[in-house]
């Protein structure tokens, strides 16, 4: 459903209500997934939940980059924007709140598409910086050859559809229309198109090692969400920091 320009105000008094919460309640959640804050288990669940002090420690250390308002469970959270769901650090993707080789895996869902290709060498440096030798990164990005050959065969609709992955406007599948694709503030953030080789090489460069494209075996809500009109919306890739 397209949201309505009542419904888009009320998501936006909603997220910086969230923003506020979430830096308020940061420490705990940190020192509950570091194994600490025992005393939440006094809140009730209801409670602990709502205000997204659930879940149990992180061990070894597993770290979402990018989680934005749709974290996954087990991991500790790191994204830029302070309305995210769950979220343990407020950084930058380039400039990790973790010491060098203490994280075991790293997950990015869609965000690896918002890095400027100035930054990408950095990027991916810090990621294997924090791996632990043989710790594993998995990178979702939006899979370019899907998204060209749905553009190439597309309707009208289709293609309008499209812009989101292409561009980044945060628009849905159902968007069909320029004007249901995004209003004229939304500026759109995608700033790389990989296909399996562009992003095998970025992960060389950087000096990863047993690159494998994990697309046809992973799924994730992108995948799904695009499913009727993009063949595998998520190319999904993942690669290890050399012993
Ligand atoms: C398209 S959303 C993906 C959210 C979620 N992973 C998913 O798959 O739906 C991109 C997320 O990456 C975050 N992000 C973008 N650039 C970032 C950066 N430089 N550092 C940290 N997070 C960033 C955004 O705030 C946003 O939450």
């Amino acid at each position: 459903m397209i949201p309505s320009p009542a419904r888009r105000a009320l998501r936006v008094v909603r997220s910086c209500g969230r923003g506020v919460l979430s830096s308020s309640t940061r420490p705990a959640r940190r020192a509950l997934c570091r194994g600490g804050a025992a005393w939440l288990a006094l809140i009730p669940t209801p409670l602990r939940r709502a205000l997204d002090l659930d879940g149990s420690p992180v061990r070894p250390l597993r770290v979402e980059l990018g989680g934005g308002p749709f974290p996954t469970p087990g991991y500790i959270h790191v994204d830029h924007d302070s309305r995210s769901r769950h979220l343990e650090y407020r950084a930058d993707v380039w400039d990790l709140p973790f010491t060098e080789g203490e994280v075991e895996e790293i997950l990015a869902v869609h965000v690896l598409e918002h890095v400027h290709p100035a930054r990408l060498a950095e990027t991916l440096g810090e990621w294997r910086r924090v791996l632990r030798p043989g710790g594993a990164v998995q990178v979702h990005v939006p899979n370019g050859p899907a998204v060209f050959e749905s553009f190439r065969s597309g309707t009208t609709a289709t293609k309008w559809a499209l812009m989101n992955p292409l561009f980044g406007y945060g628009s849905g599948p159902e968007a069909a229309t320029p004007g249901q694709v995004a209003d004229i503030r939304t500026e759109p953030d995608h700033c790389v198109v990989y296909d399996f080789s562009l992003l095998e090489s970025v992960l060389r460069d950087a000096g990863f090692a047993e690159i494998e494209d994990l697309t046809r075996l992973v799924s994730d809500r992108h995948t799904l969400a695009w499913g009727e009109i993009v063949d595998r919306m998520s190319l999904v890739v993942r690669a290890r920091r050399p012993e």
